[in-house]
């Protein structure tokens, strides 16, 4: 659970902001990098950032090199001028421990510490984060810089808030060299204690697998065949670990040293990484930050956003969370950058709020010149000022000013999604009956479809209690501990409703198959049973038909499902499955748990959820015309509803208040704009 301290705002940055909230201002800023530019240039940054009204920036990200350009020289007199330069212009500083990326001194001193690659390829410098996780030289250098930061600035005024290192994992998240192998033999030990332990966990009896010393063990690298499964959840488990031992080292070190000066590191909460099981990071963080970048291809890809956002805010435990970074247009790093009009980056900021960010940042301050991100968007573009997207950031910051008074409202919802780090690494190891599925794939699915319902949904770590919530959903809840079993079962019983998806419950927490039936743990609580998976080929589509629920395709996945205790609310018309129940609904105590054996389309998810959430009577807290997202965030005695229009025409949200974007009155009916944001405080 977070400790949840807020960002240490000081005096000068909170001025400016009349009505600011429980947390302070909001934040605005984004990661700024004045090693990159001569001194001449810093005083016009910190004009320009008080002209968009930026209160928070995080410095230092990438200057190991620059603060110890050799092992015994320190230069901190730059890092001092920034720093006094910040503080007399009222902005905070979120200040990295800049230990992301060694310098080259190190790394060529102790090539050992660089990371490996599966196929034994190592990762060179000249990029960044050339580290290895399990490598004790760069844990002691790295902590020492810690202690030389903390000790530096752990008064300095600006100082509002540490930054550990910087996406912990993003580019060295699994390291398979010598010293990995070693401290996954020892993070093993630890786990099993002893190597029969070990060998039945991982059922080394197959495929001549088993150990007789743990030197015998390796990471899972490339193998002849597939690596054993139980490996390699277990090595996701270790290197996840891995990461989080070097979170803990310099956040002890912090919390020793400037022990009231709040810590974090920013999540990588987005679609495309999954390395870390950050439901187990929260826990050394007094508050929780994420970095969000959208996928330019994906047409959906602000309903991603929505649940990343929403994801995050169940990390940090339903309390407001920090957006860190994010990008005012296009990043640098996809096959095809397009460029994010500025309206869109006013929506896209605005629903990070409207899903509990305190505070939305950007990568970053001003467009580098040059090296591998030059082409990347910033706040301050190339072309500087006179641009139209410098224009829309100034307007971000006065549109945040605006709403200041949301910071530390939350954001509370009746249905729940639990989701399940662990659990995705092992619903999509290989040699399974189907390559194509996707745990979060499908919890997306899901979740679009309460999108487009207007039901605001929580999307949550398992553990997470759930008895505060009428509906709760387990998509592919593939992998699944007994206790998490029976938190669903007991939240059923309970008279809550469960839907719960296919390929769930089949694999306890070592992998091993849960016998007697699909599927599995939750067998009981569906009231079905199921012997054998039926899965479709790339394309195929199945269709279902049922009495109550209309007739619906599914495609990828399809199970004979036999009910046993459970009705049967649509059949299999055709396909491997045909004449096999397809969705059914068990009455359990007061509650009924829903089982859906197939990959369903949105016109039969939509159904589904109709029917669940009716049956539990929970709807929009607020309804808007279609394509206007709605979401409410809850202070003390006053609602804030944020209806973000994301299409081409006017749209209408049925709530009624005062905007705080433009100051007026609104009886309700209230028009939102075209690409447009209103924020009603009621
Ligand atoms: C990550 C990093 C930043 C920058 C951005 C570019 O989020 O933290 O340093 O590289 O990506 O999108």
């Amino acid at each position: 659970m977070v400790q949840q301290r807020w960002i240490r705002w000081p005096e000068g940055a909170r001025r400016g902001t009349a009505s600011a909230g429980q947390n302070g201002p909001l934040g605005f800023g984004g990661d700024y990098n004045p090693e990159q530019w001569p001194p001449e240039v810093w005083e016009q940054d910190v004009r320009l950032m008080q002209e968009a009204g930026v209160n928070l920036v995080t410095v230092g990200v990438f200057s190991w090199a620059r603060i110890q350009p050799d092992p015994d020289t320190w230069d901190f007199e730059w890092l001092d001028q920034v720093l006094d330069l910040l503080h007399a212009h009222d902005i905070a500083a979120d200040l990295a421990t800049a230990t992301a990326s060694p310098p080259a001194w190190l790394t060529t001193a102790h090539p050992e510490m660089l990371p490996v690659d599966r196929s034994g390829t190592v990762l060179s410098q000249g990029g960044r984060q050339a580290w290895s996780p399990s490598s004790t030289v760069y844990r002691e250098h790295s902590l020492h810089l810690v202690e030389r930061m903390a000790d530096r600035y752990g008064n300095h005024p600006a100082l509002a808030m540490w930054h550990v290192s910087n996406e912990l994992g993003c580019h060295n998240g699994r390291c398979y060299s010598e010293l990995s192998a070693r401290g996954f033999r020892r993070w093993l030990q630890g786990r099993y204690g002893d190597l029969d332990t070990l060998n039945r966990a991982w059922a080394t009896d197959f495929w001549s697998q088993r150990y007789g010393a743990w030197d015998q063990i390796e990471p899972p690298r490339v193998a002849p065949s597939f690596s054993n499964p139980t490996q390699q959840l277990d090595f996701a488990r270790f290197s996840s670990d891995a990461l989080r031992d070097q979170l803990r080292a310099e956040a002890a070190v912090l919390r020793r040293v400037t022990p009231e000066v709040p810590v974090t590191t920013n999540f990588m909460v987005m679609s495309h990484f999954r390395d870390v099981d950050y439901a187990t990071w929260t826990g050394d963080l007094d508050l929780v930050s994420n970095d969000h970048y959208m996928m330019a291809h994906d047409p959906s890809a602000h309903v991603e956003l929505a649940f990343c956002a929403d994801q995050t805010r169940g990390l940090a435990g339903g309390q407001p969370w920090m957006l860190m970074e994010s990008s005012t247009s296009a990043v640098s790093w996809q096959p095809v950058n397009a460029a994010k009009p500025v309206d869109q980056m006013r929506r896209n900021s605005l629903t990070q709020v409207a899903r509990g960010a305190d505070a939305v940042c950007f990568f970053q301050w001003r467009a580098s010149a040059a090296g591998a991100e030059k082409y990347h968007s910033a706040m301050l573009p190339h072309a500087g000022t006179d641009s139209e997207l410098w224009r829309g950031v100034v307007g971000l910051g006065a549109d945040l000013r605006r709403l200041a008074e949301v910071s530390g409202s939350t954001v509370r919802n009746r249905v729940a999604m639990v989701v399940d780090q662990e659990n995705e690494w092992a619903a999509e190891l290989d040699a399974h009956p189907s390559a194509l599925l996707s745990a979060r794939g499908t919890a997306q699915a899901w979740y679009r479809s309460l999108w487009d319902a207007g039901v605001g949904v929580d999307v949550v770590p398992r553990g997470t209690e759930l008895a505060g919530y009428r509906v709760v959903l387990a998509p592919m809840l593939h992998l699944v501990r007994d206790a998490d079993a029976a938190a669903l079962a007991a939240f059923t019983r309970a008279g809550g409703h469960l839907v719960v998806t296919y390929f769930s419950g089949i694999a306890d927490e070592d992998d091993h198959v849960r016998l007697g039936g699909y599927p599995g743990a939750f067998r009981d609580l569906l009231g079905v049973r199921v012997e054998e998976f039926r899965p479709l080929l790339p394309g195929q589509e199945v269709r279902l038909e049922g009495a109550g629920l209309g007739a619906w395709t599914g495609s990828l996945w399809s199970e004979p499902v036999v009910a046993n205790g459970a009705t049967v609310l649509a059949t299999y018309s055709d396909g491997p499955s045909a004449g096999f129940a397809a969705i059914t609904r068990c009455e359990q105590g007061g509650g009924s748990a829903w089982y859906v054996s197939t990959e369903l389309d949105a016109g039969g998810r939509a159904a589904v959820l109709d029917t669940v959430l009716t049956a539990s009577g929970v709807s929009a807290a607020v309804t808007a015309t279609a394509g206007t997202e709605v979401t409410v965030r809850q202070g003390e005695g006053v609602e804030y509803v944020f209806a973000i229009n994301h299409t081409g025409a006017q749209g209408t949200v049925e709530a009624a208040g005062t905007d705080l974007l433009t100051g007026r009155a609104h009886p309700g009916p209230v028009s939102v704009p075209a690409g447009g944001v209103v924020v009603l405080r009621r």
